[in-house]
């Protein structure tokens, strides 16, 4: 079929065959179907949808448009996890030392921001000399000695996805359950880990607003790791508010060394821990209760940490900033958020917040923006806290100075102050497994 009639067969609501789905991922992923073709089918699955068996047959497509990682020469169980994105979601720096420390294995692709989220390959590569793109022998060694490593999407892993997210990115066609499920779960199966565990956000700053969709999601990328053989499970965690305090590519890195010396915020530290716990337990290291205690021991003893400076040293990054995170550096331009009057923030539009650190250069605005790893946000206060007016609330980082109005504009109107106190955010809403859905 002629990729036209495929879209109009889309646009109109119908369901693809196995064949057609085949024939568009591999036409894109040759260059035979343009990125106008391709930018019209994504919009037409964005407002049509895909049934199961066509995401499933997507996902398959998109999985087997490179090489299949065999990760059989590290030994023991290899455990992975992906966030679906959000705002300072600094997580895989934090959860995976933590596992490897317990003893697993992680060998982990991750990849670039998208939209107003940031993504960990950013984030490390503020790290001077940090290098994401391995060779498939420096990832496999890494992650054997090190018990863990991240690499972006380099090699001729998931090409079709490489290219598929980047023309999402810049065509509004990054919020449909399909394209998310099949992006994320191609990459897990190519990567070759025997268990994967989802932390699906939800709420302001992620791209499921809410809890429904994000468990309808985790439904979806569940279902497609076990028919593949692979152990998942998914956490509903919370991103209507920004994780943590600090956002921004080194900021991040800084807050993670942070929460792996047990200093971290209670938020951030929380959600790390369950995380961790939930992977520990899908790679049979006990009941939960155990695994927990496991992952609080790891930060508690520094290994956690260790495990991480180990990574960065092996991908060729300063492991000195593990240790002396100051050395990532500051900023040059700092300017003061004030509370424009008294009371309690009630509401953070996180995906505004998020947006005012890429317009600081935190993020890309095009697919060829260069990144301020310097540049983010500091919340000194966050939904909840009761705040006093011209008191600081936040304070803005970046190298270029005309960047600071537009993005304190964004941050204002961002944020919602009350005064009444509002309840206490939920953390972790639910646990998705094959079994069913666990409202936490
Ligand atoms: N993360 C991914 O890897 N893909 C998406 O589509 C969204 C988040």
């Amino acid at each position: 079929m002629r990729m036209y009639d495929i879209i109009l067969k889309k646009r109109n609501g119908g369901t693809l065959t196995e064949e057609e789905i085949r024939q568009l991922v591999e036409g894109y992923t040759k260059g035979s179907i343009p990125d106008y073709q391709m930018s019209a089918f994504l919009m037409a699955v964005y407002f049509q949808g895909m049934t199961d068996e066509e995401t499933a047959i997507l996902t398959d497509a998109m999985a087997h448009s490179g090489d299949m990682m065999d990760l059989s020469e590290i030994p023991g169980v290899k455990v992975d996890k992906h966030s679906t994105g959000g705002v300072g979601d600094k997580t895989t720096l934090i959860v995976a030392p933590i596992v490897a420390a317990c003893g697993c294995h992680v060998a982990k692709m991750s990849g670039r921001g998208l939209g107003h989220t940031g993504g960990t390959v950013d984030k490390m590569e503020s790290i001077p000399g940090m290098r994401t793109s391995l060779t498939r022998e420096e990832f496999l060694r890494t992650a054997r000695e090190a018990g863990l490593s991240v690499t972006g999407q380099s090699g001729n892993l998931t090409p079709a996805d490489k290219k598929i997210y980047a023309l999402r990115d810049v065509t509004g066609t990054v919020e449909s359950i399909p394209l998310i499920a099949s992006s994320i779960m191609s990459k897990k199966l190519a990567a070759g880990s025997d268990c994967i565990l989802l932390d699906v956000k939800t709420g302001s700053g992620a791209f499921m607003k809410t809890v429904e969709d994000s468990i309808k999601l985790a439904e979806k990328m569940v279902a497609i790791g076990t028919r593949n053989g692979r152990k998942t499970a998914a956490l509903i965690t919370n991103m209507d508010i920004p994780l943590g305090s600090q956002i921004g590519n080194s900021l991040e890195v800084e807050e993670a060394v942070r929460t792996l010396n047990g200093e971290g915020p209670a938020d951030l530290t929380e959600v790390c821990l369950s995380l961790a716990t939930e992977m520990l337990f899908l790679a049979g290291k006990g009941t939960r209760e155990a695994c927990r205690k496991m992952a609080e021991e790891a930060v508690s003893s520094k290994e956690a940490l260790k495990r991480l400076a180990a990574m960065v040293k092996y991908q060729g990054g300063d492991e000195e900033c593990i240790f002396h995170p100051e050395k990532l550096g500051k900023a040059p331009i700092k300017a003061d958020i004030e509370a424009p009057c008294d009371g309690y923030i009630t509401n953070m539009n996180t995906e505004g917040i998020g947006i005012s650190a890429m317009m600081l250069g935190a993020g890309r605005e095009t697919k060829e923006s260069e990144l301020d790893y310097l540049a983010g946000i500091l919340l000194k206060k966050k939904t909840g806290d009761p705040i006093k007016k011209g008191e600081t609330i936040a304070q803005l980082l970046t190298s270029e100075e005309w960047r600071v109005s537009g993005a304190r504009a964004r941050f204002l109107e961002s944020i919602t102050v009350a005064q009444e106190k509002p309840k206490e955010e939920q953390l972790v809403y639910a646990r998705v497994t094959e079994e069913g859905v666990t409202l936490l």
